[in-house]
Parts: C-alpha cells; sequence; structure tokens
C-alpha cells in the first residue's frame, strides 16, 4: 500500500512537473510585431486596425496568426503588485484587445522582460514571473517574448526557466521567445525551455551594416544572415533559431526586401512581420504573401537552410532540403552589380555536416521552378545559366521528376 502510494505521489509529481508547452511552434511561428515599425507608439487601436488588415490584406490566409505587441504597453503595477496596461493607450483593457483578436482568427502575443524593468524602461517580471503568467493566462495571451535588459545578478539559464515554469503552471498554453539576443548560447540550452530564441542583436531596416550604439549594436540584414552560420544543427520543429523580425516593408528597396524575405524562409526563421500592415504596398504585400517561398519556410522537416558554396563575385548559394525528397537553392548576389552565373547541377553535392546533409544533385533528375518569377527552368540535366541582379536572390525549388 505504501509503495503504492509512493508510486502514484511520484508519478502524479512527474505529470506536474513544470516543461515547455509542446506541440506548439511545429512549423517556425508567423505573425506580427509591433516593435520595428511602431517603436513605442502603441494603442488598442493600433493593435486593432493590425488585426483588421492581417486579415483583409490575405496576410492571415497566408498563415500569419501572431498581433505581438512589443514593449512600452505597460502602465503600473497595483498595490499587489499585478501589472497594468497603461491606461491612456489600452483604456479597455488588454482582455478586450485579445478578445478582439482572438475574435478574427488570431493568436494575441504579449512582450515582457526578465529585468526589473524592460529595454524601454517599463516594469519587468522579475520577482513577478508567477503573478505575470496568471495575468497573460486571464487576458488570453498566446504568446510570450521575453526581453533582457536589466537583468543584473540573474542566469539567462535560471531566469528564462523560471517563466516557463510559471507560464506552464498558470496553464494556457503560450509560444515562448526567448530574446537575449545570442549572449549566452541559447541554441544550446533553449530547446526544452522556450519554441524560439533570438540570436542576435537588432536587426535594422537596410541590407548591410552595423549601428554602434556603445554597449551594443543593431545589424543590417545580411550581417544577421551571417550570423546563423553554424547554428542550423539547432533548429527543428518546435524549436527555432530567430534571426529577428522582418524589416520587410520598412524602407530596403524590393528586390532587397525580396532577398531579405527569401533568405529569412530558407533559413526557417520565424516570419514576424515588422511594418505597417494598413498602408503597405502591393510589393511589399506581394513579397510576404508568396506562398511558394512561405511554404521553404513552413516546410514540416524543419531543417535550417545553410551555404554550401559560393560562385566568383560574391554570390552565395544555400540549400534547404524539404520534405519529399525535395530541395531549395538560393543563389544570393551581395555585390553591387548585376551578374550572370552559371551552375552545374550534375557536379553539385550539398554537404553540411549540422543538419546531416550530403546530397549528390547527379543522382537524380529535378525539374527546376523560380519561385519570385513562378516559371520553370527546365530540369537539372543542364546547366543554369541565369542573371541575379544585385543585393536579389534567384530562388528555385527542385522537383524530383
Ligand atoms: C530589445 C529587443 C527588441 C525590442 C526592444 C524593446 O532591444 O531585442 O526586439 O523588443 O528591446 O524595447
Amino acid at each position: 500500500m505504501k509503495i503504492c502510494l509512493t508510486l502514484l505521489l511520484a508519478v502524479l509529481s512527474l505529470t506536474v512537473s513544470a516543461q515547455k508547452f509542446e506541440n506548439l511552434a511545429k512549423t517556425p511561428p508567423m505573425g506580427w510585431n509591433s516593435w520595428n515599425k511602431f517603436a513605442c507608439n502603441v494603442s488598442e487601436d493600433l493593435l486593432k486596425n493590425m488585426a483588421d488588415a492581417i486579415s483583409s490584406s490575405g496576410m492571415r490566409a497566408a498563415g500569419y496568426e501572431y498581433i505581438v505587441i512589443d514593449d512600452c504597453w505597460h502602465g503600473k503595477r497595483d498595490s499587489l503588485g499585478f501589472i497594468h496596461p497603461n491606461p491612456e493607450h489600452f483604456p479597455s483593457g488588454m482582455k478586450a484587445v485579445a478578445d478582439y483578436i482572438h475574435s478574427k482568427g488570431l493568436k494575441f502575443g504579449i512582450y515582457s522582460c526578465a529585468g526589473n524593468k524592460t529595454c524601454a524602461g517599463h516594469p519587468g517580471s522579475r520577482g513577478h514571473e508567477y503573478q505575470d503568467a496568471i495575468t497573460y493566462a486571464s487576458w488570453g495571451v498566446d504568446y510570450l517574448k521575453y526581453d533582457w535588459c536589466n537583468t543584473d545578478g540573474l542566469t539567462t539559464i535560471g531566469a528564462y526557466t523560471t517563466m516557463r515554469d510559471a507560464l506552464y503552471s498558470a496553464g494556457r498554453p503560450v509560444v515562448f521567445s526567448l530574446c537575449e539576443w545570442g549572449n549566452s548560447k541559447p541554441w544550446e540550452w533553449g530547446k526544452n525551455v522556450g519554441h524560439l530564441w533570438r540570436t542576435t542583436g537588432d536587426i535594422y531596416n537596410v541590407f548591410d551594416g552595423e549601428v554602434n550604439h556603445g554597449t551594443w549594436s543593431s545589424w543590417g540584414v545580411m550581417k544577421i544572415l551571417d550570423m546563423q552560420k553554424g547554428l542550423e544543427k539547432y533548429a527543428g520543429p518546435g524549436h527555432w533559431n530567430d534571426p529577428d523580425m522582418l524589416e520587410v516593408g520598412n524602407g530596403m528597396p524590393v528586390n532587397e526586401d525580396r532577398a531579405h524575405f527569401s533568405m529569412w524562409c530558407m533559413l526557417a526563421a520565424p516570419l514576424i512581420a515588422g511594418n505597417d500592415l494598413a498602408t503597405m504596398s502591393k510589393e511589399t504585400h506581394d513579397i510576404l504573401t508568396n506562398m511558394d517561398v512561405i511554404a521553404l519556410d513552413q516546410d514540416t522537416l524543419g531543417i535550417q537552410g545553410f551555404q554550401f558554396t559560393t560562385l566568383e563575385d560574391s554570390i552565395q548559394v544555400y540549400a534547404k532540403p524539404l520534405s519529399g525528397g525535395e530541395v531549395a537553392i538560393a543563389f544570393l548576389n551581395r555585390s553591387k552589380k548585376s551578374q550572370a552565373i552559371s551552375f552545374y547541377w550534375q557536379a553539385t553535392v550539398i554537404e553540411n555536416e549540422g543538419t546531416g546533409t550530403k546530397l549528390a544533385l547527379k543522382e537524380k533528375l529535378y525539374s527546376i521552378r523560380d519561385l519570385w518569377t513562378k516559371k520553370n527552368l527546365g530540369t537539372t540535366a543542364k546547366a543554369l545559366k541565369a542573371e541575379v541582379p544585385s543585393h536579389d536572390v534567384l530562388l528555385v525549388r527542385l522537383t524530383g521528376k
């Protein structure tokens, strides 16, 4: 009898022990976040407008489902320590905003920080983790981005695990997005803690560049791309490297936006749009909703693409193995001039240790589809001859014949 009881308790404690929510983010999360475009200018009207726009623009149909409010939604903690939204900007309260978002068939995401204060100086969750998790669950939060400012004396694994456990015990399934900028190599420990983890500092809307802010830098798209090298072995269904949110539609020319979006899809990156969805141009819309390109990102194998060779003059060639033995290939022209390329499929072996890829293309005949022009480019029997414009990509999908 005593043994039975002990066993029962052991089983019970196993079943209630905290963990991350499984069966979420089996493919990279897709949605919209307020930070890249709106920074601290956030309000319930903005969130409702974006929920309307994501639905009416066809973005929801293309797979974007999370509406995430970033920093600066906060008001004060009350005398019992419960957090409230800024009453001026969120007069109806967060539950009403979440209800509106849910009523459109979307999911609601929120932002907090492991430190005493958020990066913009609002109340952080330190010492309030369980209380905040309960509050978020009561509002109907489905996604939490958890930042890393003002965290003196905390360890990343400890702080993120505390919030993971708090979310789990609050009982409402939440996608947990770790945002400590890659400082403590979250790819090595994040899989059991969250569903995605930032690998770098913040992105900004330039193709290639760095802005040094003193203690930290913002990075252009190519700089961030380069920092993903070698991380491909850590990504997979339910646990993704996050090279930061999209800057598509935030000021880069259309070719650079196309290259940025293509490469994020090759990386199996979370696709979190960061532009104004209500006023976006047709070009921006067409990039963000290209279903053939999104399909690479959302492929169920969940393999992160990698560079496997370089052609002359800064044309990098990336591969992403897909389910069903298909393969995506991106030719990325990083140079300032348009370039003619010749690519010999029959002589190509795609190798990558991290993902365990070794693929000699001559072993199978593939047909080639250009995912931006939607044209068929023949088969891999013959060399590919093409022109790749500056700061642009040729993105193709190989399908076995
Ligand atoms: C950090 C994050 C950004 C954004 C801001 C908000 O810089 O990395 O993505 O959330 O904080 O203050």
